[in-house]
C-alpha cells in the first residue's frame, strides 16, 4: 500500500508564551517541524501533508525547501478534525501515517516498524511505557490484552489514569476506513474536541484489528508544549547525537557538554573538548582535536589539525596538520591549505592561506590571498576598506611581513619580499627585496618628561590645547 504521511501542526502552542509558532521553535537550531518533516521524508512516502493553522505564512516560509502539501485547518477543533482536513487529498487505497509537529524525536526505524506491523486493514498505534503518564492518552486493553480504546487524560477515570502505557499520538490507518471513522467523530468529551484517538474505538467496533507497538525508548515520544519540555527534548537530542559521535570513534571529554545543531561527521580518533558548538554541516578528519569553547559552523577540517580553545570558525575549509587558535576567528569563505598556523587574536575574512603559511598573533587579514610559506608578523593588518569599497591584498610565496605592518589594499607583496616592521605599504612591494615605509628614528637630546599638573592646571591645559589650530603642512 502506498503511504501518505499527515503531520498535524495547526495548534497554537499557547503554553510556549512565544511570538514564534510552536512548530517553529528551534530544536538543535532547526524548527521543530523540520525534524518531523525530515523523519517523514526518510520513509519515502507518496506525499507528506502538513495540517497548519497558527502562524501559517511563517510556518510555510520556514519549510519552503521541502516537498510538502499544505492543508489549512482554519479552526483548531481537535486532532481528528485536523486529520479530516487532509483526507480529501489522500487516495482511498493509501495507508495514512499521522505524525505530530510537536513530537520531534521519533525515529524513522520506529515508524518503519509501525508500518511493517500494519498489514491489510489493521490500525497500528505507537505506544510507550511512561514514567509519568500525566497528560497523555492512555491505552485501555480488553481482557484478552487487545487494544480496546484510547482514553484522553482529561476523560480518564482515576483507575484509567493509573495505566502507564500511553498513546504517542502516532497512528497508521488505511485511508478508506479513516475517512469513514473520522466523519463519524463527535466532540462529546472533556475538551469538546474531535479526538483522533476515538478512531481506535471505532476500529474495534468495526471488528478491525488494532495493534499497539510499544517503543523501547520512551524519549521518542517526548512532546513539546512549553519551554521546559523544549529544553528536555534538546538535551535528549544532544545526548543522542553525542552517542552517535562516540560510536563513530570520537572521544568527547564530556558528552553532556557538546552541542550539535546540524550534522557532523568525524574520522577516527577525533577528540572534542567541552562546550563546543557545532552548527550546520561540519566534517572533522581523522585525529582532529578541538579544544574547549569553540564554535564551528559549516566547516571542513582536515586530518591532524588542532583547533585550540575559544576559536570560532564559520564557513571555513581547513587543510591537514593546521594549528588554529586559541582565540582565532575565521570568518566566512576562508580556505587554509595544509600546515597553516593561525594564532591568537587573528581574524580572517574571505582569505586563503597557502601551505605552511603562518599568522600567529594579533592580525586582521580580509580579502587576502596568501601564497605558501608566508610569515605574517604580529599585528599586521590588511586595510581592505576605503570607506566605500573592499579591496584585495595579494601576498606571494615566501614573503615575510614585519610586525605591525599596514597593507593598504589593493596591494601586492611579491614572492620572497620582506616588509620592514611598522611599515604602511600602499604600493606594490617587489619580489625578493626589503621594502619599508616608516618615519626615520630620531632621538631628542634635550627632551624632558612633563611635570605632574594640579587638577585645575590640567583642565586649563585641556581647554587650551583642544582649541589650538591644526598645524598646516610645513607650518
Ligand atoms: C494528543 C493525543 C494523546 C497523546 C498525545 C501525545 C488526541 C486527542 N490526543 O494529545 O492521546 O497522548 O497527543 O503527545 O489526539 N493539532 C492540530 N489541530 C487541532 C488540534 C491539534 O493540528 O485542532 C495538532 C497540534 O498542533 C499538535 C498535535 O496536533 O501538533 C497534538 O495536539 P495536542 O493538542 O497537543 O494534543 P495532546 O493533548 O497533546
Ligand atoms: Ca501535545
Amino acid at each position: 500500500m502506498q503511504l501518505s504521511v499527515v503531520i498535524l501542526a495547526a495548534g497554537k502552542g499557547k503554553r510556549m508564551n512565544s511570538d514564534l509558532p510552536k512548530v517553529l521553535q528551534p530544536l538543535a537550531g532547526r524548527p521543530l517541524l523540520e525534524h518531523v518533516v525530515t523523519t517523514a521524508l526518510a520513509l519515502g512516502p507518496a506525499a507528506v501533508h502538513v495540517v497548519y493553522g497558527h502562524g501559517g505564512p511563517l510556518v510555510k516560509a520556514a519549510l519552503a525547501g521541502f516537498p510538502l502539501d499544505w492543508v489549512e485547518q482554519t479552526e483548531q477543533l481537535g486532532t481528528g478534525h485536523a486529520l479530516l482536513q487532509a483526507m480529501p487529498r489522500i487516495p482511498d487505497d493509501h495507508r495514512v501515517l499521522v505524525l505530530y509537529g510537536d513530537v520531534p524525536l521519533v525515529r524513522p526505524e520506529s515508524l518503519r516498524g509501525l508500518l511493517a506491523a500494519a498489514d491489510g486493514d489493521a490500525v497500528t498505534l505507537l505506544t510507550a511505557l511512561a514514567e509519568n503518564p500525566e497528560g497523555y492518552g492512555r491505552i485501555v486493553r480488553d481482557d484478552g490484552g487487545g487494544v480496546a480504546q484510547v482514553v484522553e487524560h482529561a476523560d480518564a477515570t482515576p483507575e484509567q489514569r493509573r495505566i502507564r502505557e500511553i498513546n504517542t499520538g502516532i497512528v497508521s490507518v488505511p485511508a478508506r476506513a479513516a475517512r469513514v471513522w473520522l466523519s463519524q467523530l463527535d466532540n462529546s468529551n472533556a475538551q469538546r474536541e474531535y479526538y483522533l484517538t476515538d478512531v481506535t474505538a471505532a476500529a474495534v467496533r468495526a471488528g478491525v484489528r488494532v495493534t499497539a507497538l510499544l517503543l523501547d525508548d520512551e524519549t521518542e515520544t517526548l512532546g513539546v508544549n512549553d519551554k521546559i519540555q523544549l529544553a528536555r527534548v534538546e538535551s535528549t537530542l544532544r545526548a543522542r547525537r553525542a552517542s552517535a559521535l562516540m560510536l563513530a570513534g570520537a572521544t568527547l571529554l564530556d558528552p553532556a557538554r557538546i552541542d550539535i545543531r546540524g550534522s557532523i561527521t568525524v574520522g577516527r580518533d577525533v577528540t572534542i573538548d567541552v562546550n563546543t558548538v557545532f552548527i550546520g554541516t561540519v566534517s572533522l578528519g581523522a585525529r582532529v582535536k578541538i579544544g574547549p569553547n569553540c564554535v564551528i559552523r559549516d566547516a571542513v577540517i582536515g586530518a591532524d589539525t588542532e583547533v585550540h580553545a575559544n576559536s570560532l570558525l564559520d564557513h571555513a575549509t581547513v587543510g591537514e596538520r593546521c594549528v588554529i587558535g586559541p582565540f582565532a576567528r575565521i570568518r566566512p569563505d576562508s580556505v587554509l591549505a595544509d600546515a597553516v598556523h593561525i594564532g591568537n587574536f587573528v581574524e580572517l575574512k574571505n582569505s586563503a592561506l597557502g601551505q605552511g603559511s603562518k599568522a600567529n598573533h594579533l592580525s586582521y587579514l580580509g580579502d587576502t590571498e596568501i601564497g605558501a610559506g608566508v610569515n605574517v608578523g604580529a599585528g599586521t593588518i590588511t586595510c581592505n576598506y576605503d570607506g566605500q569599497n573592499k579591496w584585495p591584498t595579494v601576498i606571494e610565496d615566501g614573503a615575510f611581513i614585519g610586525s605591525g605592518s599596514m597593507l593598504v589594499a589593493p596591494v601586492r607583496i611579491g614572492a620572497g619580499a620582506t616588509i620592514g616592521a611598522g611599515s604602511t605599504i600602499a604600493s606594490n612591494a617587489p619580489d625578493g627585496k626589503l621594502t619599508l615605509a616608516r618615519a626615520r628614528q630620531t632621538t631628542i637630546d634635550q627632551w624632558q618628561r612633563p611635570d605632574k599638573l594640579s587638577a585645575e592646571a590640567k583642565a586649563a591645559a585641556v581647554e587650551r590645547e583642544l582649541q589650538a589650530p591644526t598645524p598646516k603642512r610645513g607650518g
